[in-house]
């Protein structure tokens, strides 16, 4: 954790969509501070966090974008995705319809973002194990059809967090 004065040897710039409340700010506040909070407000327009890492002997800054899930306070939709090399489609596997959005998501991503963008679908909030509405199986079946990475995240508990990060950082490079 913490941007050390070390030199850097790539930027990466990776976005976070899918709908409101899924849990896109809590997954990168777990991922870039180690933090999370039952207690999150909606995010307005654009915010990004970094964190460097070492990738294969070579340190990779992460400058990951996080956005507005709800239509009415997101930002322009080009600027996000210009330069991203990577993207986190995040669903909420207790709420069904957040799944059902995917493909509206994947699409818009699909139309802005560079070709060989590396994505990953993440199911998030894992630990609400006895309201789950989306099953594994259905995810990772999309996800295969679609050609994305797929993990099971909880934010909350710090599940996979960093393993999803490390799947996209690592496949960029
Ligand atoms: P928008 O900014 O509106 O697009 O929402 P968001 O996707 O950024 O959601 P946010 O991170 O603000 O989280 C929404 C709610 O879900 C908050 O109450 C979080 O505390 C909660 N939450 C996030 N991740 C998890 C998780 O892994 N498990 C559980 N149980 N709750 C979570
Ligand atoms: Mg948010």
């Amino acid at each position: 954790y913490g941007d050390a004065n070390q030199k850097i040897d790539y930027v990466f710039k990776v976005v976070l969509i899918g709908d409101s409340a899924v849990g896109k700010s809590q997954i990168l506040a777990r991922f870039a501070r180690n933090e999370f909070s039952l207690e999150s407000k909606a995010t307005i327009g654009v915010e990004f966090q970094t964190r460097t890492l070492v990738i294969q002997h070579k340190s990779v800054k992460a400058q990951i974008w996080d956005t507005a899930g709800q239509e009415r306070y997101r930002a322009v939709t080009s600027a996000y995705y210009r330069g991203a090399v990577g993207a986190m489609l995040v669903y909420d596997i207790a709420k069904r319809q957040t799944f059902d959005h995917i493909p509206r998501w994947l699409e818009e991503l699909r139309s802005h973002a560079d070709k060989n963008i590396v994505i990953i679908l993440i199911g998030n909030k894992s630990d609400l194990e006895h309201q789950r509405a989306v099953p594994t199986e259905d995810a990772k079946e999309f996800a295969q059809n679609e050609g994305l990475f797929f993990l099971e995240t909880s934010a909350l508990e710090a599940t996979n967090v960093e393993s999803a990060f490390l799947t996209v950082l690592t496949e960029i490079f």
